[in-house]
């Protein structure tokens, strides 16, 4: 019997470690699951609602950290990890994705001599600007197990020289939540509530990368396309609270509120809504990674306003395009991707992940 600390932290780790702790559950004979929340998301709408959602259990410990600077949220997530890990013994640690708990908790374990298996490794952008990049960098030099989600990954972490052994292409688990609740999302009703309902026509687009909303310039830019795409199409934006406080910051609110209904923003909204919502939009715009890969998974267009990805699949296997902030590109690239989608899947994104991840922990537990 496997004990294993699955950690969870932020928003994007919940959809990813849900199918994996309810695997351990149903091979109760095999694994002994916990779950450990270190509370770097701690909005009701950011955290709780994806707990329930996803049905994941409530935590055995959470570590309430909350926000700070880098250093202060990772030292924060270190301290109250290590006791833990210490008092619990698990025979492996399992992290998801790049946010600072993921790091926290990989070097904690490290230190400690416990194993620690990392979900969705190898993921590169190249940029070492994005503090994901060097989660992720780190991450994966400290990690004994590294399961990937797609074929370039195994590639990046060989030509980092880590071990093949070290490496298992197990395909992508958020694909498994993605797969699991897309029935139950037809209970929500929040496309009547946002109206647009049966028959409307809308994109939908959500934006949180420090590079696209801590600074004014690239928001403006990013706001006027979408002045443009709202006249062909309602856009609805569920922004993230440090998109919000920054709209609110420079003046902008007013600027979105007059895109009125054309531009919608709305809070964040939890999982089985936002499934609901996007899986019928003809449009996604957005910086955040894991929509990426959900758009591709579900063929709606999607156009990443980034200058570079880590998900290099979800172009070349999926509807993703990399369009920046410019204004006059996004715009363009919108009204080509509504009129020329494409389909495709990447190799393992079938659903069947989790199960994938937890013969893995059980071969190298040999
Ligand atoms: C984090 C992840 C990012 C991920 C994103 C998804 C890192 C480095 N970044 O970024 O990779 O894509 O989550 O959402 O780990 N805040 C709240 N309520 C919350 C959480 C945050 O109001 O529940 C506000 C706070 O003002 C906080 C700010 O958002 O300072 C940023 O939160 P933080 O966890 O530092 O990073 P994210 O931008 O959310």
């Amino acid at each position: 019997m496997l004990k294993v600390i699955n950690v969870v932290g932020a928003r994007p780790n919940f959809m990813k470690v849900a199918p994996i702790v309810e695997a351990m559950r149903r091979r109760a004979t095999e694994f002994a699951p916990m779950v450990v929340h270190t509370g770097q998301h701690y909005d009701a709408r950011m955290s709780e609602a994806f707990f329930r959602d996803l049905a994941l259990p409530e935590p055995d410990a959470y570590l309430g950290v909350g926000s700070g600077s880098h250093a202060e949220q990772t030292a924060a997530v270190m301290q109250r990890f290590e006791p833990i890990v210490v008092a619990e013994k698990p025979d492996w640690v399992l992290v998801v994705g790049d946010v600072n708990s993921t790091l926290a908790c990989a070097l904690v374990c490290a230190k400690l001599g416990v194993r620690v298996a990392h979900v969705e490794a190898g993921l590169r952008s190249r940029d070492r600007t994005m503090p994901e990049e060097l989660n992720r960098l780190l991450t994966d030099q400290l990690s004994d197990l590294l399961l990937t989600p797609s074929p370039d990954a195994d590639e990046n972490l060989l030509a980092e020289n880590i071990p093949r052994e070290r490496i298992r292409f197990v395909g992508n688990v958020m694909i498994d939540s993605l797969y699991a609740q897309l029935e139950h999302a037809n209970r929500s009703r929040i496309r009547e509530e946002l109206g647009v309902g049966r028959g409307t026509d809308y994109a939908v687009v959500t934006l949180h990368r420090p590079s696209n909303v801590d600074e004014r310039a690239p928001l403006e830019r990013i706001l006027s396309a979408l002045e443009q795409i709202g006249a062909r199409l309602p856009v609805i934006f569920p922004a993230h609270p440090r998109t919000l406080c920054r709209l609110e910051e420079f003046g902008l609110m007013e600027r979105v509120a007059a895109l009125a209904p054309r531009l919608r923003l709305v809070e964040p909204l939890a999982y089985l809504d936002f499934l609901r919502l996007f899986s019928g939009a003809k449009l996604i715009l957005t910086d955040s990674g894991g929509i990426q890969e959900e758009t591709t998974a579900l063929s709606i267009p999607c156009l990443t306003l980034r200058e570079n990805t880590e998900r290099p699949i979800t172009i070349t296997h999926g509807t993703n395009r990399l369009v920046g902030t410019d204004t006059a590109t996004i715009t363009a690239a919108a009204f080509d991707a509504l009129a020329n989608p494409r389909e495709s899947l990447p190799p393992l994104w079938d659903g069947q992940a989790a199960d994938r991840i937890l013969n893995a922990l059980l071969e190298k537990q040999d």
